[in-house]
């Protein structure tokens, strides 16, 4: 066998590797073992793509790069916590379309303005710059959303916003025909297209508001993956070309069913403007709430015909998910039947919720997707709401001027009594007051999650 063919075979085991990882992240279960999986198959191609540049690579700098990558990668995929996972894979998957963006500019220069390249690398090339470019900077602004270290609530110029975009993108994909269609382009054209997506997926980005975060890791996700194969095209590549499509395909995917969670279209997610900022008048309209306690509430749950728990980013916060299943298992153990409702954008990432409880061996019948429990509601005596506020919110459902109006949601202000686990009457992550925590039937119980479910749990041990 040729060492070429050593190399190809290389590949074709590793896509297959590839698939397997991606089939083992359907569920909890294979999903750390699919991960595993998948990086094989990354180390087999990294292997395989240095073999085929043996006597080309500029082995220091090749070296430098894995140092530097390995130096700046370890360290916060290790102690990340699982709260902050989502704005490190916002990050992470920047990181991704920067470096697109980095091969176009490289590949560029290396052949002075692509000079006598074919057409195939060129397109390559050139797309892999925007979109790279765009998917750098968005990310960015997804991190920095998530990590709230850049206000949530849509930043933007008003109705200048969609001409600007719309004039940002006819600039980049202009000036990528005018390198294109010339014989060796000027390098201040190619830094112009690169300046131009950036701004663009700056400005996508900032207008639209924490509620659709989901919706938009998952386009940047995918736009990194498109951007990638684009790369991989140009480099010759053929482990780029296929593992960007899986992401792009595997993120597109996503994309669409996240967008369909949030009744959304993802053309007017990309527009802008969902989720806003709570104002004093909406806090005041809605009047006093009422506070509950452990023991009343280890009560009401005891004698219920069922309890319908609702988790949400703050059981993630609080890790209350062990203490939430020794609770379900006591209230079992009473002849009260607990089943778990679970959101499609509870959290702050897709499946979220169902990792936490898997985790804590919650079964996996008694979790029920939002459309099968929603009718389960109005026959519930107690519906207990741990650390859950947006995807909870009757807003979404009667108030057309909320910035959350058409979202779906969990119809918890059905239950007959609702008693809601957080620790302020702060506002969830879209920002808007719920007016379900003034409604007659609820109660709060305040406090961090983890401790007011031990709480109850003592009740219930001494009834
Ligand atoms: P949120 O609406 O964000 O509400 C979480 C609530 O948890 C907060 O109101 C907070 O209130 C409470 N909390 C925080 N720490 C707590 C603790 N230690 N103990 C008890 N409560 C605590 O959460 P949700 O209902 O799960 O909705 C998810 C939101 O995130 C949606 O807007 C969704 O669009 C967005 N999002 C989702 C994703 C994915 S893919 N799931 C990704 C990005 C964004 P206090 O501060 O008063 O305690």
């Amino acid at each position: 066998m040729t060492i070429d063919n050593a190399i190809n075979l290389a590949y074709i085991v590793a896509f297959a590797l590839f698939i397997y990882g991606l089939m083992g992240l359907t569920g909890p279960k294979t999903a750390v073992r699919g991960n595993k999986i998948a990086a094989a198959g990354m180390a087999i191609a990294v292997v395989a793509t240095l073999v085929s540049i043996r006597d080309t690579g500029n082995w220091f700098l090749i070296a430098a790069g894995i140092a530097v990558g390995v130096l700046l990668g370890i360290p916060p995929a290790k102690y990340t916590k699982m709260t902050a996972m989502p704005q490190l894979v916002a990050l992470f998957n920047g990181v991704g379309g920067g470096t697109v963006a980095l091969i176009a500019w490289a590949e560029f220069n290396g052949s002075h303005g692509f000079r006598g390249e074919p057409v195939y690398v060129v397109a390559g090339s050139l797309f892999g710059a925007i979109v790279g470019s765009v998917s750098f900077w968005g990310s960015l602004i997804a991190f920095g959303k998530l990590q709230e270290s850049i206000p949530g609530r849509p930043i933007g110029i008003g109705r200048l916003q969609q001409p600007l975009n719309i004039a940002l993108l006819i600039a980049s994909v202009a000036l990528a025909i005018c390198i294109g269609i010339s014989d060796g382009g000027s390098s201040y054209l190619m830094l112009a297209i690169l300046c131009f997506a950036a701004a663009l997926g700056l400005m996508v980005v900032l207008p639209i508001g924490g509620a659709d975060m989901p919706v938009v890791i998952s386009l940047l996700n995918a736009l990194t993956g498109l951007s990638a194969a684009a790369a991989g095209l140009a480099l010759n590549n053929t482990a780029m070309i296929v593992a960007g499509m899986i992401v792009g395909a595997s993120g597109s995917i996503l994309t669409n069913l996240m967008a369909k969670a949030m009744n959304r279209s993802i053309l007017a997610i990309v527009a802008g403007g969902f989720g806003g900022t709570v104002t004093a008048s909406a806090i005041s309209e809605h009047g006093p709430v009422k506070a509950t306690s452990a023991a009343d509430a280890a009560i009401q749950m005891a004698y219920a015909n069922q309890v319908i728990v609702v988790p949400g980013y703050g059981m993630a916060v609080a890790q209350a998910q062990h203490a939430v299943k020794d609770m379900a298992s006591l209230l079992e153990s009473k002849g009260v039947p607990v089943v778990y409702a679970i959101h499609p954008v509870a959290g702050r990432m897709p499946g979220h919720m169902n990792v936490l409880l898997a985790e804590a061996e919650v079964s996996y019948d008694a979790l029920k997707e939002m459309d099968d429990i929603n009718g389960e509601f109005a026959r519930t005596d107690v519906t207990l709401v741990i650390g859950a506020n947006d995807v909870t919110n009757p807003a979404a459902r009667n108030d057309p001027s909320s910035p959350i109006h058409g979202m779906p949601i969990l119809n918890v202000d059905q239950s007959r009594s609702v008693i809601v686990l957080k620790r302020s009457m702060n506002s969830g992550f879209a920002g808007v007051e719920n007016p379900l925590f003034f409604a007659p039937q609820t109660s709060m119980l305040f406090g961090d999650a983890k401790k007011s479910v031990g709480a109850v749990i003592e009740e219930l041990k001494a009834l």
